[in-house]
């Protein structure tokens, strides 16, 4: 066993990853991953609790493949990392039960998250399973004893909420849990239609999977400074997506300077600057796609690999529910009755 210290962190399976999902969060998996030992889980109990439809769960099958497939092409190495489904470790329904007394309704209700996620969803009331969400995301960390969680700023107080139970867990019985630490990565990046961050809902997205040609479509719709009608208008650079994205893709630091200021100045069009960047963007996601073809051409890869992340998982799971069990006393109370049935059976059997 390795003796490196230990990261989870996951998605839930809702769809592919964007330019926004590799700038806020997942870019940074990829330096993570040397240092320590990674398990990255698809959180599809976790979608239950906004999404509990037969649609939502015949889908998760291939958004799970898909998650994985794109962190297999930003360059997750996939002997470093475990990848696991989340509904298929049993113990860790098991162990978000014997949690669930280390932490009250009140506190739970106290996190803002669990109402924004309720009216993100549309839901006049909370499910039992989405109060709970960040108890099982407690389970999550702790069942591998993991030391360090890498979150966005929105999950940070759950990340503390998990830390806290593994306080009390190792107070109120026996030191079993590491206290996990947040890491929390920041940054976010604004849509292609430059109203709102990223996201897939509101179709302003550029996707890791996008092709070259659907790229440049995207590109050349892009939002820009809208009183610039024609090239000869000096035109604002703050807070233009586009430009935005040219800082942030475009390593040519003299062109983008180059293009910023012929376009305070008027001097440059609007298809310049975005047929500029289109091919800066294409330039960052070729490696990603030709490791993805990579992949895509050993069929079954991505589902061996998911399929042996997830029985690592569950003898983790086991290990961790052993540990739990026997500090609570809960063993003792099921190897009490058990003998004293075994030795009834027996004396029955002699008699
Ligand atoms: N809550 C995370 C999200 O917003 C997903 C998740 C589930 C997670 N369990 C986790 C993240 C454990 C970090 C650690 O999608």
């Amino acid at each position: 066993m390795s003796d490196r210290k230990r990261i989870l962190t996951g998605d839930r399976p809702t769809g592919k990853l964007h330019l926004g999902h590799y700038i806020g969060s997942h870019r940074h998996r990829l330096a993570l991953q040397d240092q320590y030992e990674c398990f990255f889980l698809i959180a599809d109990l976790h979608m239950l609790t906004t999404k509990p439809d037969k649609e939502s769960i015949l889908a998760i099958a291939d958004n799970a493949r898909t998650i994985v497939m794109d962190h297999l092409a930003i360059g997750i190495d996939p002997a470093k990392v475990t990848f696991y489904l989340q509904s298929a470790v049993h113990e860790v329904y098991e162990l978000q039960l014997l949690l669930s007394s280390l932490i009250t309704v009140e506190r739970l209700q106290q996190l803002p998250t669990i109402k924004d996620m309720a009216a993100a969803a549309g839901m006049e009331q909370i499910p039992y399973n989405l109060l709970g969400y960040p108890v099982l995301q407690s389970a999550d960390i702790l069942m591998p004893r993991a030391h360090l969680v890498p979150v966005g700023k929105d999950n940070e107080s759950h990340v503390e909420l998990s830390r806290q139970i593994a306080r009390r867990f190792n107070n109120a019985y026996d030191e079993v849990f590491p206290l996990p630490d947040p890491y929390v990565i920041g940054g976010t990046l604004v849509g292609t239609d430059g109203q709102a961050k990223m996201s897939k809902s509101l179709n302003n997205a550029i996707f890791l999977s996008d092709d070259a040609k659907t790229v440049e479509r995207k590109v050349m719709s892009m939002y820009t400074d809208p009183n610039r009608i024609r090239a000869d208008i000096p035109g604002t650079v703050e807070g233009n997506p586009v430009f935005i994205y040219h800082d942030t893709f475009n390593p040519d630091k003299a062109e983008v300077e180059d293009l910023k200021e012929r376009y305070r100045s008027g001097q440059v069009g609007d298809v310049e600057v975005k047929e500029k960047l289109a091919r800066a963007l294409n330039d960052f996601l070729d490696p990603m796609r030709e490791r993805r073809d990579y992949y895509a051409s050993q069929t079954g890869f991505v589902d061996e690999l998911l399929f042996n992340g997830t029985q690592r998982a569950r003898d983790e799971g086991r290990a961790t529910l052993i540990a739990v069990k026997k500090a609570m006393g809960l063993t003792g109370v099921w190897n009490r009755i058990s003998r004293a049935a075994e030795k009834r059976a027996k004396k029955e059997l002699s008699a």
